[in-house]
């Protein structure tokens, strides 16, 4: 598997006559795993039909920036935050300058100043123009500003030229494209991950819970989505905008969790358990709202189910990473948990500490296995996800 799996690209086209290679690179790209809309220049049109471009992608070619009905679908802002890579091919002359001047006068342009995604551009042009200092110039003010070169390759042009200009071949291309992601680390794996609490009713109004956010099991899931994995979260209730790009299944108790945590564990690599899940839940749940009487109530509890050692269990072959969320002897508990649980790997992290843990976007961890462990210190809960995930990985069978 690539890692280009999951990723989505916007091809820029411009105007050249490289632009019918671009047909293919749409294809390479697709069948890397990757997602594809196209934006065309209108010099590009001239060289290769817009409907081509369609009719591959699967999905209606951008080209005008005052196309009421094209914005109205996927707007030119929304386009640029959706990719991840905006990749030129083939890059003309004229549109690399265009660049280097940061000009928003057509839809590419505009999409490249407003994507926070990385850019690739694969120039293609005559070989006097490539190697004219304005052009090469400009080139090096792009890669100055973190644009990836792609080529150009050399050899005879379509003017009868011979030199340095042409676009480099569609394979070729892609594979740079997918070098440009560190990630792919997980790619053809299958990831589910529980998150967030669960609620255990009382009664039809009331219900037992705590305070975890959700935002840990969150930020696993995008990291893995990052390195190209298959993910599902099994997801209790939290308030945070849901994830694209996996499957969401949400939960309310741990009943709930453990039967869907089953069911999609069975055919996954990997299961993370990030869930904060209820240790008890009521022993009869009252049908109506149970009124107040004496002046104390006793309400009797009974164990949940062990979510992620059941998943154990049934799965021997996954691999299981759990959280544990202590107050004290953080790393003791861990370990035992590690044991009783029959984990791959346990995180451990301290929720006594207000700044990090529950309900906080930083987190500090420790990662223990039955060999090493490994402390990752305070940083974001996304960065820190990025790197569980990254360490994951390179411990995994191939
Ligand atoms: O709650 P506890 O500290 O035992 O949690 C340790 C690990 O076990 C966590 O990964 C948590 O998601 C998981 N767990 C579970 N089902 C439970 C309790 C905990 O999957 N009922």
């Amino acid at each position: 598997m690539s890692s280009l799996s999951n990723k989505r690209i916007i091809l820029g086209v411009t105007g050249g006559i490289a632009a019918y290679k671009s047909a293919e690179v749409v294809r390479r790209l697709q069948d890397q795993g990757a997602e594809v809309r196209v934006v065309m220049t209108p010099a590009a049109s001239e060289f290769i039909r817009p409907l081509t471009m369609q009719a591959l992608s699967g999905h209606p070619v951008h080209s005008d920036l005052l196309d009421s009905e094209a914005e109205a679908g996927m707007g030119h802002i929304e386009l640029a935050r959706w990719a991840d890579l905006l990749l030129i091919a083939p890059a003309s002359a004229d549109f690399i300058a265009n660049m280097v001047h940061g000009r928003a006068d057509s839809l590419l342009g505009a999409i490249h100043l407003a994507t926070p995604a990385k850019v690739a551009v694969a120039p293609a042009m005559n070989q006097a123009m490539w190697i004219h200092a304005a052009n090469l110039a400009n080139i090096e003010t792009l890669q100055q500003r973190g644009v990836a070169l792609i080529g150009p390759d050399e050899g005879i042009q379509a003017c009868g030229d011979v030199g340095p200009g042409r676009m480099e071949q569609p394979d070729t291309i892609v594979s740079r494209a997918g070098s440009l992601f560190q990630n792919g680390q997980l790619a053809g794996k299958k990831v589910v991950i529980t998150a967030g609490p669960t609620r255990e009713a009382l009664d039809p109004v009331r219900y037992i819970s705590n305070h975890s956010s959700g935002k840990m099991g969150f930020s696993m899931a995008a990291a893995a989505i990052d390195a190209g994995a298959e993910v599902t979260i099994v997801c209790g209730p939290v308030s945070l905008p849901m994830p694209e790009r996996c499957d969401v299944i949400s939960v309310v108790s741990a009943a709930d969790m453990l039967e869907a945590s089953l069911a999609s564990a069975a055919d996954a690599d990997i299961f993370i358990a990030a869930a904060a899940v209820a240790d008890y839940r009521a022993s009869t749940v009252a049908k109506q709202k149970i009124k107040k009487q004496d002046d104390s109530m006793t309400i009797s509890l009974e164990r949940n189910p062990d979510i992620v050692s059941a998943v154990v269990q049934a799965n021997p072959t996954v691999f299981v990473l759990g959280f544990a969320a202590e107050t004290q002897d953080v790393e003791t508990y861990a370990r035992d948990k590690l044991q009783r649980k029959n984990l791959g790997a346990i995180i451990a992290n301290d929720v006594s500490r207000t700044d990090v843990g529950f309900n906080a976007d930083e987190n500090e961890v420790i990662w223990i296995d039955r060999t090493s462990s490994v402390v990752f210190s305070k940083r974001s809960k996304a960065q820190l996800a990025r790197d569980i995930i990254e360490h994951l990985a390179k411990g995994l069978p191939n």
